[in-house]
């Protein structure tokens, strides 16, 4: 069971992915992922996510082997739940492990792992990455059927996916809220920690920073978006300050 706090300080943790895509678009070693990962480091993040795609299309082995020397703090690696990420996982060591879905033609993560119908297959890699020490978190809907499947795999975490959160306002908005925080306060019952990502932005983050039980976050695309207007730290400490003043209303 968790020992933290209602209350503690959330973990904030960069996703550097798309200053991988920035690289990649000219085929030339710059931006490099793992410089900006030290930044984000040095300039208040507690950890750092990289995805590696089954297409590779912005993270590359050579990112998450750099990456795995070279962050202090946590190295968060997001990837399938397939046989070859689970030995790049188990060879390379990162402080946890981050099991999504993925599909070729998608632009991001779309929706969460359904564990419950992801079978002995699913249980299997979970149970590698365990056995070689690796924490996993699996990242679901906050749903009452994944979470109890998810606790059920002995995974770590959980992360619930936010992205239908970001994407609605109003009273839809609102009630996206409540059924994650209800789920939050499920999953710590439970035993999970928990994290939340996708799509939170500055501007959507307070009112998920406010929920009691969050532990951390995984913000990528918004935050080295808003990097361009207000430098890689500056963007690092915008959401820091946000986080942290939301959750403060807490107290
Ligand atoms: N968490 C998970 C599990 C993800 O797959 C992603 C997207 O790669 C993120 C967080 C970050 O989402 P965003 O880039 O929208 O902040």
């Amino acid at each position: 069971m968790s020992t933290s706090r209602a209350g503690d300080r959330i973990r904030l943790h960069v996703n550097i992915d798309h200053v991988a895509t920035v690289r990649n678009a000219r085929g030339v070693p710059y931006p490099c992922p793992v410089e900006a990962a030290e930044l984000c480091m040095a300039t208040g993040a507690d950890g750092i996510t990289a995805h590696l795609r089954e297409d590779r299309r912005h993270i590359r082995d050579e990112d998450v082997r750099r990456l795995r020397e070279r962050v202090k703090g946590t190295f968060n690696l997001e990837m399938a739940a397939t046989d070859e990420m689970v030995a790049i996982a188990v060879a390379t060591k990162p402080d946890i492990v981050t099991l999504v879905p993925e599909r070729r033609e998608e632009r991001t993560t779309e929706g969460g792992l359904d564990v419950v119908g992801g079978g002995a297959a699913l249980r299997d890699r979970i149970g590698r990455l365990l056995a070689a020490r690796i924490p996993v978190s699996l990242f679901i809907a906050p749903s009452e059927d994944q979470l109890v499947a998810t606790a059920a795999t002995g995974s770590t975490q959980v992360e619930f996916h936010t992205g239908e959160y970001a994407h609605l306002t109003g009273e839809a908005a609102h009630a996206e809220l409540g059924r994650l925080a209800s789920a939050c306060t499920r999953a710590r019952a439970l035993g999970l920690e928990v994290a939340l990502g996708h799509g939170i932005t500055l501007a959507n983050v307070g009112p998920l920073a406010a929920i009691a039980e969050v532990q951390e976050f995984n913000i990528g695309h918004a935050l080295i978006g808003d990097a361009i207007f207000l430098s890689l730290a500056g963007a690092v400490r915008a959401y820091r300050t946000a986080i942290d003043a939301a959750r403060a209303g807490l107290a």
